[in-house]
């Protein structure tokens, strides 16, 4: 597939067909991730496969303690405006039917705890950037097989049940968990925001490069 097609289309995929994701095609999607960089090159990621029902029906139920909040805020923020009603449900389907997708990633961060890293004025971006461009990678990647994934971070609201739950060491953080499957509905385009209107050249305010 043309990357800037997977690129166009590629979209959060919430319902999800329980049919089996086998390893060699996930594999490739993972091994397509790691393609991205990382600070310093130190590929200091980790990637949880989850298939056991016992472990995908805790992190379901931790997505649920989070989403029984963030959604009902969600809902009274939405009011009447029909498309985010359309995601809220989209979600709430996600939530309800979490046990039985095939498949949830985990992309994690090995090494040193996020609370070392505030201490620098860039910590955050340097510790999390190195790894949300190998998940977007993974994400296109999923789209180019016609897989359906969304990534979501709700699950990990509490990281100390979630690393329980996934029997990861103190010194490996999960960062997000990715229900991964065969699409029930289809792929994008997406909506987002005209590129003018998140553009400044040289100087915050300048809509215009200099002529
Ligand atoms: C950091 C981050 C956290 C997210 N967490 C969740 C989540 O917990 N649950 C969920 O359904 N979607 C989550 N999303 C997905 C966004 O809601 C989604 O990317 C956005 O609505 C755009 O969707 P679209 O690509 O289908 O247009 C998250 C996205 C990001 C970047």
């Amino acid at each position: 597939m043309p990357l800037q097609e997977a690129m166009q289309t590629q979209r959060a995929i919430r319902r999800l067909k329980p049919d089996p994701v086998d390893d060699e095609v996930l594999l490739r999607c993972i091994e397509l991730a790691l393609k991205a960089p990382t600070g310093s090159n130190a590929q200091n990621w980790a990637w949880i496969v989850v298939r056991d029902p016992e472990v995908k029906r805790k992190l379901a139920r931790f997505y649920r303690q989070a989403w029984s909040i963030y959604g009902s805020l969600g809902r009274r923020r939405v009011g009447s405006d029909a498309k985010m009603l359309r995601v809220i449900d989209a979600v709430q389907w996600q939530v309800d039917h979490f046990e039985e997708v095939p498949v949830l990633v985990v992309p994690c961060l090995r090494g040193l705890a996020p609370r070392f890293f505030s201490v620098f004025p860039t910590g955050g971006s340097s510790h999390y950037g190195s790894i949300y461009p190998a998940i977007q990678n993974f994400l296109l990647a999923c789209r180019a097989e016609g897989l359906g994934a969304a990534l979501t971070t709700l699950p990990l609201w509490s990281v100390f049940q979630a690393r329980r739950a996934l029997g990861l060491p103190l010194n490996v953080q999960p960062c997000a968990v990715i229900p991964v499957g065969w699409p029930k509905g289809r792929y994008g385009p997406t909506t987002r925001k005209p590129v003018e209107k998140v553009v400044h050249y040289d100087r915050w305010g300048n809509r215009k490069p200099k002529a």
